[in-house]
């Protein structure tokens, strides 16, 4: 990794502290580790180092990192000997076995343009629309089931995990009951060991459906595509592949938003009376809540080019780890951003990305999160979390979220 070398005459910059390490922890459920404040102050694009040591470049200004994200030179090829490894689990992504990852999020033009073709026509709005209501009908189920069974519970378990499985299932054509398959990979804390033969088997699994499917078509985003597989335009290998990369971009996301969202409407109670006497706010919230917790750190890259940015030039070779909740916390965008602010125009939030890998799935996400904060808040009106917020157990991670969330009506 390479530095921009100072101008001739100008005066030479003090040295440098050895650079900070990644990956760096929330100590607050609701607040990016506080450290990303420091890393900004050095500069939007600076050094850091991986937890093995190695150089890369960390973003953290807004701006920088709408330019980057954007940039045709960023390539997401984890086989790269340079690609940023923000956690050591990741590492497990650069063996042959985990080939099997390697649709959208891990493939760069003109492969990754032809698999978002394949697959956005799944995800419009009005798609998303026709499956709303479904949704709503199950989060007042689940809701309703919740206070039937006590006057206390893990929200995770018996509400959040369940939607979200469920929402998943249906869109894609996945039997409910075989959740297990996929749950385990998805909730698993991410020990390197484990989680390339949890990859390896659901591949198996999902290869078994597809093929089951091949004869037996039922309705489903898999359905529709194993139509394109019988009509040998697409090959069955690369549908897992979408398969498996839906399954498990899809639901960890989404079930620590909407569980952090619970936790951070509950802890902001102001808000919260605002959201209950007047419904239309919650568009706005929803997408504040996406931008204020954001969750997805160590977005990685590989730069195919030199580029300049910053003020720095990244060099050909170079790797780049995206912090998009601390650009989503950088005040030259966004006025106080460490207050949740359900009313501020929020637009250009960087929590699904920016650029051709931007979230495929943003539209179901959105309605996700608005029904079920929706429907929880509205159903169980005295909901309260049963345990103080810093005894709560929390997950760190590629994907930061809570282990548990215990509430009580
Ligand atoms: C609150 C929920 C969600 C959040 C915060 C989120 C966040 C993100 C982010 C930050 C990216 C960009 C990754 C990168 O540039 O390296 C991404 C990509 C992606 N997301 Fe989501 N996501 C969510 C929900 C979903 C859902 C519900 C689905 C599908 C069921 C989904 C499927 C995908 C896929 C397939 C990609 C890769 C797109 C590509 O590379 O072209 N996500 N998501």
């Amino acid at each position: 990794m390479t530095e921009t070398a100072a101008a001739p005459g100008t005066p030479a910059a003090p040295p440098e502290s050895a650079p900070p390490e990644l990956p760096m922890t929330r100590t607050c459920p609701y607040h990016p580790p506080k450290e990303y404040e420091d890393l900004r102050a050095r500069g939007s694009v600076t050094r850091v180092r991986q937890f093995d040591g190695r150089p890369v470049w960390a973003v953290t200004g807004h701006a920088e990192t709408r330019e980057l994200m954007s940039h045709p030179a960023m390539s997401v090829n984890r086989f790269h000997p340079n690609f940023p490894m923000p956690i050591p689990a990741l590492t497990q992504l650069q063996t042959p076995r985990s080939a099997a990852i390697g649709a959208l999020i891990r493939t760069d033009p003109p492969e990754h343009t032809k698999q978002r073709r394949d697959i956005l026509p799944s995800f419009t709005l009005k798609k998303i629309a026709g499956i709303k209501p479904e949704i709503e009908k199950t989060a007042a189920r689940l809701a309703d089931d919740m206070v039937a069974a006590g006057d206390s519970a893990d929200l995770l378990d018996v509400y959040v995990k369940p939607l979200v499985a469920m929402v998943l299932s249906q869109l894609l054509g996945i039997p409910y009951e075989d959740r297990d398959h996929f749950e385990d990979l998805t909730y698993r804390r991410f020990d390197p060991e484990q989680v390339v033969d949890a990859m390896a088997d659901l591949t198996d699994y999902l290869d078994r459906l597809l093929v089951a499917k091949e004869t037996e078509p039922g309705e489903g985003l898999l359905d529709d595509l194993v139509t394109q597989v019988k009509a040998g335009t697409l090959d069955r290998e690369e549908l897992v592949r979408y398969a498996l990369v839906l399954v498990i971009a899809g639901q960890e996301t989404t079930a620590n938003t909407i569980a952090l969202g619970v936790l951070t409407l509950l802890e902001h109670p102001e808000q919260l009376a605002e959201l209950r006497a007047d419904s239309g706010l919650w568009r706005n919230a929803v997408e504040e809540l996406l931008r204020f917790l954001s969750l997805t750190g160590g977005l990685s890259r590989v730069s195919t080019a030199d580029v300049e940015v910053g003020g720095v030039t990244i060099r050909e070779g170079d790797g780049i780890i995206f912090l998009n909740p601390a650009a989503n916390r950088d005040e030259a965008q966004f006025e106080r951003p460490n207050e949740l602010d359900i009313h501020r125009n929020v637009r250009n939030h960087l929590s699904f990305g920016f650029g051709i890998h931007q979230c495929i799935g943003q539209n179901l996400a959105r309605v996700e999160l608005d029904v079920a904060l929706r429907t929880l808040f509205d159903r169980v009106p005295d909901l309260r979390l049963d345990r103080p917020v810093d005894e709560i157990e929390v997950k760190q991670g590629l994907v930061f979220g809570l282990a548990e969330l215990p509430v009580a009506w």
